[in-house]
C-alpha cells in the first residue's frame, strides 16, 4: 500500500490508534498522517509516535465527528497544514 495522506479520527487509542501506528511502519509510509482526538488529555500516546516516527508529518486535530464546525476546522486545517507542508518540500 502507498498513499500520500491519511485521516484517521478516533487515533487517540483502540483500533484508530493502532492504524496511525501501522501506517507509520509501512516500508513506504504516508506523508501525512491527519490524527483526531476529542480530549486533549489524552493524546499522549498519539504525541509519542509522533515525536518516535519522523519520516510521517503527524498532524494532531481536535474534532468529535458529532460537532459540524468541528469537521470543519478540521477541514480547514488540513488544507492549510497540507498547504505548508508542500511549500516546506519545494524549498
Ligand atoms: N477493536 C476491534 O477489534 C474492532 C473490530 C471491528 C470493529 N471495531 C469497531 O471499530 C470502532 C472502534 O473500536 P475501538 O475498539 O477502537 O473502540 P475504542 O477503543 O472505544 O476507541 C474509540 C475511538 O473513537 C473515538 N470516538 C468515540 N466517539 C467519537 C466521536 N463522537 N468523535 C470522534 N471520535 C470519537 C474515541 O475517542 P475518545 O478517546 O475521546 O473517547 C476513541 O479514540 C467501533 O465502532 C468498533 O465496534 C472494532
Amino acid at each position: 500500500m502507498e498513499v500520500e495522506s491519511v485521516l484517521v479520527t478516533g487515533a487517540n487509542r483502540g483500533i484508530g490508534f493502532e492504524f496511525v501506528k501501522q501506517l507509520l511502519r509501512l516500508p513506504k509510509p504516508p506523508h501525512y498522517v491527519f490524527a483526531t482526538y476529542r480530549d486533549e488529555k489524552r493524546t499522549q500516546a498519539l504525541e509519542e509516535v509522533k515525536e518516535a516516527y519522523k519520516q510521517t508529518q503527524v498532524v494532531l486535530i481536535k474534532m468529535d465527528i458529532e460537532k459540524t464546525n468541528e469537521i470543519e476546522k478540521t477541514k480547514k486545517k488540513i488544507v492549510e497544514e497540507s498547504l505548508v507542508i508542500r511549500t516546506k518540500s519545494f524549498d
